[in-house]
This record gives C-alpha cells, structure tokens and sequence, in this order.
C-alpha cells in the first residue's frame, strides 16, 4: 500500500504511557526522523490561547494551525521563530492541547504537515491517530499501555526531578479524568487500532521497551 513510501513506526497509548520517550529513543536506535504528534495539538493550544481566539472555535483555530511555522531542531520546539520548548509542555497547554485535538477541522488542517515529516530513511510517529488516521499504512502499529497506578508514579517522578511536589492521589485522579475524557471524545478518541500490537509496560523499564519495539520491527522487516 505504502509503495516506495519510507517505512513508519507509530506509537500510541494513553496519557503517560511513556509513548514520547519510546518513540524517540526508537526512532534515534533506527537513524528514523522522530514526529511527535501531541507537540504539534499543544502548539496549536498555546497559539490560540495567547491570541484570546475561543478554543472551541474549529474555523479559527484551524486557520491558526494552517498558518504557523513549525520546526523541531535540536530537541526544541520554535513557532514562527519562537523557542516554545519549555512552554508547550507546561500544564495550559496541555489543557489547550485537549480542547482543540477535539476539533475535526483542525486534526484536517494539521494532516499534510504531519504526512510531510514521512521522510527517508523512516519515520517513527507518536501520537493519537498515527496508526488509525494519518499512516494507516505504517509498518508497525504499537499501542502502549500501563495501569493508571504505574502512569501516575511514572509522572510523579518526572515532577519531583522538577521539584513539582504533586500528590500522588491528585496525579491518579488526573490520569484518570483524562483516559475517560480521551476514550469518549468524539474526534480521535483513545481507542487501539485493530492491527496494533499492545505492550503492556507495567514493571517494564523503557530500556525493555525499547527494546521489545525494535525486535518486533525486525521482525515485520524478515517478512515483506
Ligand atoms: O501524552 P499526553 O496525551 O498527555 O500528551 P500529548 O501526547 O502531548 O498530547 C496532547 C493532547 O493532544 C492530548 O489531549 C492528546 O489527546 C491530543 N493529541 C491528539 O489528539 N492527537 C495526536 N495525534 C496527538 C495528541
């Protein structure tokens, strides 16, 4: 189906699965470009809430999505030649991120500059509905996963290294109102692909998974 098209790995999960640092690390082991979807929906957030545009106005912010220029360089992020590295993973953008994912004409606007990072030699693509909606010819579909309890302690250590001290009880009733908000949205929502295989990361380090991703790719790779 794909053609001479550069091979795509996609990478989703629910909130705090880990699916960011898994693709990246696989995507740096395989030499492949690294598209990380959510970044590009947080942007949009952002942009829109700076602009006081209303973020459930599809028209608009959709308009605002077509018309930003967006470079990942580095490890950052810069928005029409602004660093928002920093900014975009902050907690209002993630909220802002959540509101306008749900607009349908802006999940459109934002499909060809996510097509556009499928370059040679591979492309590894985290997010929603990189396997279902933008690559469903990906090589490898792989649905990340992990117990609400393990996500939460999972971000409760990457905030105490930012000295954040959120509580446990708070962060697990958060990824909980976000899985729930995530499944039942109607535009995109949290939902494994048929064809993708789930790994269940609970008491797995990323290193494992890693690993067990890039096995699995080698072996789709004997069988074409
Ligand atoms: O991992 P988490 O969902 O917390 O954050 P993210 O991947 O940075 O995504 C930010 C927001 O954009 C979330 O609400 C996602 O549901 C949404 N999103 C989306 O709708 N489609 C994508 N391809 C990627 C993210």
């Amino acid at each position: 189906m794909g053609g001479t098209l550069p091979p795509v790995i996609a990478i989703d999960g629910p909130s705090a699965s880990g699916k960011g640092t898994i693709a990246e690390a696989v995507a740096q082991r395989l030499s492949f470009h690294y598209l990380d979807s959510g970044a590009l929906y947080r942007i949009v957030g952002l942009v829109g809430g700076e602009r006081g545009v209303n973020l459930d106005n599809d028209l608009e912010i959709s308009i605002i999505s077509l018309n930003l220029k967006i470079n990942f360089e580095s490890g950052r992020v810069w928005v029409d030649g602004r660093d928002v590295s920093a900014q975009i993973r902050g907690e209002v953008a993630g909220a802002a991120a959540s509101r306008v994912a749900a607009l349908p004409g802006v999940r459109r606007a934002l499909m060809a500059l996510q097509r556009g990072f499928r370059q040679p030699p591979g492309l590894v693509a985290d997010g929603r509905d990189m396997g279902s909606v933008v690559f469903p010819d990906a090589s490898l579909k792989i649905y990340l996963t992990a117990t609400p309890e393990e996500r939460a302690l999972r971000r409760h250590k990457q905030l105490m290294e930012k000295d954040s001290g959120a509580s446990m009880a708070a962060l697990l009733q958060d990824i909980r109102d976000r899985d729930l908000r995530d499944s039942t949205r109607a535009a995109a929502p949290l939902l494994k692909c048929a064809d993708a295989i789930e790994i269940d990361t609970t008491g797995t380090s990323a290193k494992e998974v890693v690993e067990q991703v890039l096995h699995l790719y080698q072996k789709h790779q004997k069988t074409q």
